[in-house]
């Protein structure tokens, strides 16, 4: 059997962003687009011909479709064997696990994480490189350069494969082996956490946990993991069949999205420990009785208690953060004397620092943390870390933690205000005006609090020496407070303004004010500098969190 070359002409636009390529399910479905991209990854990706390629996603609509589109271009494409997730199911952090753990050239993952999916949704592909980790900016450059020259791309005319079932097929002479989707992970974190503490925690009849899968990727994982194995009921794992629709929802793990867990566990007080993860099951929010966890508070959390874990029991390298996640987490490294990194948004550029094993730990405002096992960001490890945590401090509680965590470090109030589908010049010229004023601003006030720095933050990578700039207007209070404001780059609607807010209280009589009340003077400066509010004519923001 020979390849078939289908002659094509490039699409516009096939830039991947913060988080690979993501376009709404009817762009992905015009004739040739998908082949386009994917063509493009393997023209640039040499390694991959005679190699090893993983590919699953988190089953939203379009998922087997393209699966089976995918297969029969890697066999057309020269590549020699390729791992699949059984019903194309990977989470992304479970890809990331299994291109590591056999070896793999590289993987694809398809998915548009907590973006809604169905027909009129959004599809997402992602190409991660042999670490397991998303494609540095060099390579994802390449690809999409290639996507703007691209006139052919090659495929075998083939069958659909069966995909239902743990296999090995092929096509011509590739290797299709049909994988569970779980075990590789499982196992992985199986060496991380304490099982047998967990379970003990889980079962007591005082502890009331349970655990949202929003429809989506983490169903399988969640019952595998907490139900099969640490011995949870089976009502603790909800929402836990994939949907290629997510049940209609915004599977994305905030308060705004997860409304019922967060009434239930952080208004009601009616669960003790509640968590959840997004589409594609990277993301996690952990809640506990009458409080929420702040993204950026688990890092910090997590790393100044990780000896208490096994997997980290002998000591964490150091902590990386994005830019806008606050800076909990270097207070905890200057407390303990780690590493510290602060990196653009974007989980690729943690892959060079943790390759270089100098950080272990990681994580995102953006409901992402995660450690060296893998090159993702990863749900239901920071689920079981939190357990792993609570069980191994009997008598405490995640408020307690935090209270006790705050009284160590000092707390930063933190909150992200996001402006959705925003008309794309508005977004711009609010931003612009923020940029233009930046140079000015060192020196001046917001209330009480001195402006000592103010720019458009670039990072400089501190093993490859590469350079990103452009990552996120930044204004910043010495150690006390900071506002940054950003561009979405995972939107597929018009442009989405992320500002973010953060204040820092060394205070323990005044660590458990109102987040929004204490970061009200930040909010209102926000407006002053960009004029967003009046010139979107929206009187808020769309999602707090
Ligand atoms: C968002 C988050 C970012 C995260 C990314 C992928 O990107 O802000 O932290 O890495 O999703 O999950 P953004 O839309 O802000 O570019
Ligand atoms: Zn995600």
């Amino acid at each position: 059997m020979s390849p078939r070359e289908v002659a094509i002409t490039p699409f516009e636009g096939q830039k991947p962003g913060t988080s690979g390529l993501r376009k709404k399910v009817n762009v992905f479905r015009q004739p040739g687009y998908l082949e386009a991209f994917v063509q493009s990854v393997f023209d640039t990706q040499a390694d991959l011909r005679g190699g090893t390629l993983v590919l699953g996603g988190d089953g939203r609509f379009f998922n087997r479709q393209a699966i089976q589109v995918i297969l029969r271009m890697a066999a057309a494409n020269g590549i020699a064997r390729i791992l699949v997730g059984r019903a194309g199911i990977l989470s992304t952090p479970a890809a990331s696990a299994v291109i590591r753990r056999h070896g793999a050239q590289g993987g694809l993952v398809l998915s548009a994480s907590h973006n809604p999916g169905g027909p009129d949704g959004d599809f997402g592909i992602k190409f991660n490189v042999g670490n397991g980790g998303p494609a540095s900016e060099s390579v994802t450059e390449a690809i999409y350069q290639r996507t703007t020259r691209i006139d052919r791309y090659r495929v075998f005319d083939y069958h659909d494969l069966d995909l239902d079932h743990v296999s090995l097929q092929h096509i011509n002479s590739m290797a299709v082996e049909v994988i569970d989707p779980v075990d590789d992970y499982a196992a992985l974190l199986e060496t991380l956490f304490d099982f047998d503490a967990i379970r003990a925690l889980i079962r007591r009849p005082d502890f009331r946990f349970r655990f949202d899968a929003m429809h989506a990727v983490t169903g399988p994982y969640a019952k595998r993991l907490l139900i099969e194995m640490l011995g949870a009921p089976h009502d603790a794992v909800i929402n836990a069949e994939p949907k290629e629709d997510f049940g209609g929802h915004h599977p994305d793990p905030n308060p705004a999205h997860a409304e019922e867990l967060y009434r239930e566990t952080v208004l009601e007080g009616r669960l003790d420990f509640a968590a959840a993860s997004d589409g594609d099951g990277d993301r996690n929010m952990i809640l506990g009785k009458d409080i929420a966890v702040s993204p950026s508070d688990s890092l910090a959390v997590l790393a100044a208690n990780a000896t208490l874990v096994p997997g980290y029991a002998k000591g964490i390298a150091g902590v990386a953060r994005s830019m806008p996640t606050s800076r909990a987490a270097d207070a905890v490294a200057a407390g303990l004397e780690l590493a510290c990194f602060e990196t653009p948004t974007g989980w690729k550029f943690f892959g060079n620092l943790l390759d270089a094993g100098r950080i272990t730990l990681c994580g995102e405002e953006s409901y992402g943390t995660s450690s060296a096992h893998v090159r993702e960001k990863d749900g239901l490890w920071a689920v079981l870390f939190w357990l792993n945590l609570l069980a191994a401090k009997p008598g405490e509680t995640v408020a307690s933690l935090l209270d006790a965590h705050w009284r160590r470090f000092g707390r930063h109030y933190y909150s992200r205000h996001d402006y959705e589908a925003v008309d794309g010049k508005v977004a711009a010229a609010a931003l612009q005006r923020l940029r233009d004023a930046l140079p000015g601003l060192p020196g001046s006030r917001i209330g009480e609090l001195v402006i000592t720095a103010a720019d458009d933050f670039a990072y400089t990578d501190p093993i490859d020496r590469s350079v990103s700039t452009g990552q996120g207007l930044r204004v910043v209070c010495g150690e006390q407070a900071r506002v940054i404001a950003r561009l979405s780059g995972t939107g597929t609607e018009g442009a989405t303004v992320r500002l973010y807010f953060e204040l820092f209280e060394s205070d323990p009589a005044h660590q458990h004010d109102d987040v929004q009340a204490r970061i009200a003077p930040l909010v209102d400066f926000a407006e002053r500098m960009t004029g967003l509010r009046a010139a979107s004519g929206r009187s808020g923001p769309d999602v707090v969190t």
